[in-house]
């Protein structure tokens, strides 16, 4: 299995574009299931959870094709509706297929997902929602039998919690049902609304996204459409990061700063100077990082999740004591134990993180334990000097479009090792 190997401790300098959504292709690519002709979807990141997305849609009988970041889905031949359980395993956010197939099978079988990396990651909010727009949902041997033999129909729904998948799911179930859903307590999440782009260029009529109330009136069918997925604010915050723990200056381009004003804010208070032209972002970091008032993770528009791993590992080089505090998972802290391996002062008690700032990190060699808590371990790495070695790398493969070729054109010295 390769390995990324890092030899840390200088500056970045230089500038990069920013990779396409994650967390936005994979549900547009689910959406393409509903569409009756061709979808070609632009800016799609190189990752392994997009391959398995197509393998899923290949699975259900759609064609597929990649030409760079363009990817090509033609779903008028579906025939199935059961995601494989090997693809199942390979990518938890499968789930967000559910709606996708329903709306246009009628039924749906997956294999329950199970719990993550980051605590358990139940679906029933997913499942209740479904089930009142008339899906009935059983359970045998391990798989979930979802069907809706007299078609989806509309339906009011109350989230209890601001899920962005549970949202995903009943936009996209929604979207060819009969009559009209509301969703109250939506995820405002930007690739929520980035989902919505694309399902209403391909006819669909989705009102109200970046709100905490979503309408979406059913329609006939969806046609085929082409579409640019939003960048990658986690991204971004994460290359961010990395140049901010190593003292250089980096320009990120083809970004939507508008996505990213709680992240930006942390990086001003640890006394980075951030300038915003356009899809443009400069960051330039100081001789060393200063500590930040308390940062808790939110829904958006708070403070992302998905930004915690990020910060704590930018956090652990600077001047005095931090505080980080989970929300929204509850057990995000695993990589923690990898960033003390370069002798990073942390500890954690339940959902907080207590960092205090050390002068320097020294190389380690450590193992990537999930996709976010990897890019915190490859920040600690570029922090550290000498030589870190990177492990189970997969994890980071997962949601980045080449990490190490994009931190190499910003001057770090990072590479693969092939075993
Ligand atoms: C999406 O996950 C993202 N993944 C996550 O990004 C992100 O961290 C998360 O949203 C929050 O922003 C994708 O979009 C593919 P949730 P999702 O449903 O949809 C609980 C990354 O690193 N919950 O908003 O799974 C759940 O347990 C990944 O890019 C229920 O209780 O997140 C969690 O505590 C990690 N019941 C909280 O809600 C449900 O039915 C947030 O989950 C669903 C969720």
């Amino acid at each position: 299995m390769s390995e990324i190997i890092v030899n840390g401790g200088k500056k970045l300098y230089g500038g990069i574009s920013v990779q396409g959504a994650k967390n936005s292709v994979l549900p547009v690519l689910a959406a393409t299931v509903l569409c009756e002709n061709e979808c070609v979807i632009h800016n799609c990141p190189a990752l392994s959870d997009v391959n398995t997305s197509l393998k899923i849609l290949k699975a259900l009988g759609c064609t597929c094709q990649t030409e760079g970041n363009t990817v090509t889905v033609d779903s008028r031949g579906i025939s199935g509706y059961k995601i494989p359980d090997t693809l199942m395993r390979e990518m938890r956010s499968s789930v967000v297929f559910l709606g996708a197939i329903i709306g246009r099978c009628k039924k749906a079988v997956i294999s329950s997902p199970g719990g993550c990396e980051l605590g358990p990651r139940p679906i029933d909010l997913h499942l209740s929602a479904l089930e009142r727009m008339g899906v009935t949902v059983s359970e045998e041997h391990g798989y979930l039998i979802c069907s809706a033999e007299k078609g989806l129909h509309g339906a009011e729904i109350s989230l209890g919690f601001p899920s962005v998948g549970a949202t995903e799911n009943i936009i996209l179930a929604a979207a060819t049902a009969k009559g009209m859903t509301v969703i109250h307590g939506a995820a405002k999440e930007p690739e929520i609304s980035d989902l919505a782009d694309f399902l209403n260029s391909a006819g669909a009529r989705i009102y109200g996204c970046g709100s905490d109330s979503i309408r979406i009136y059913g329609v006939e069918r969806l046609s085929g459409t082409e579409h640019t997925i939003i960048p990658d604010r986690i991204a971004a915050a994460t290359y961010m990061a990395c140049a901010a723990v190593t003292g250089g200056k980096i320009t990120l381009c083809n970004l939507m700063p508008s996505h990213m004003v709680s992240t930006l804010w942390v990086f001003r208070e640890a006394g980075c100077d951030v300038e915003l032209s356009g899809k443009s972002i400069t960051l330039s970091a100081p001789k060393r990082l200063k500590r930040v008032p308390t940062v808790r993770s939110l829904v958006y528009p708070g403070f992302p999740t998905d930004a915690g791993p990020i910060t704590v590992a930018m956090l652990t080089v600077a001047e005095g004591t931090s505080v980080f505090v989970e929300n929204i998972f509850e057990n995000r802290f695993r990589y923690v134990d990898e960033l003390k391996r370069f002798g990073a002062k942390i500890k954690t008690e339940g959902k907080i993180a207590v960092t205090e700032g050390v002068k320097e990190l020294s190389a380690a060699d450590c193992r990537a334990t999930d996709l976010r808590g990897g890019a915190a371990i490859v920040i600690a790495a570029l922090a550290a000097g000498g030589e870190s070695k990177i492990g189970d790398i997969h994890h980071i493969e997962r949601g980045y479009d080449d990490i190490v070729s994009a931190l190499r054109m910003l001057g770090a010295d990072i590479k693969y090792s092939k075993d």
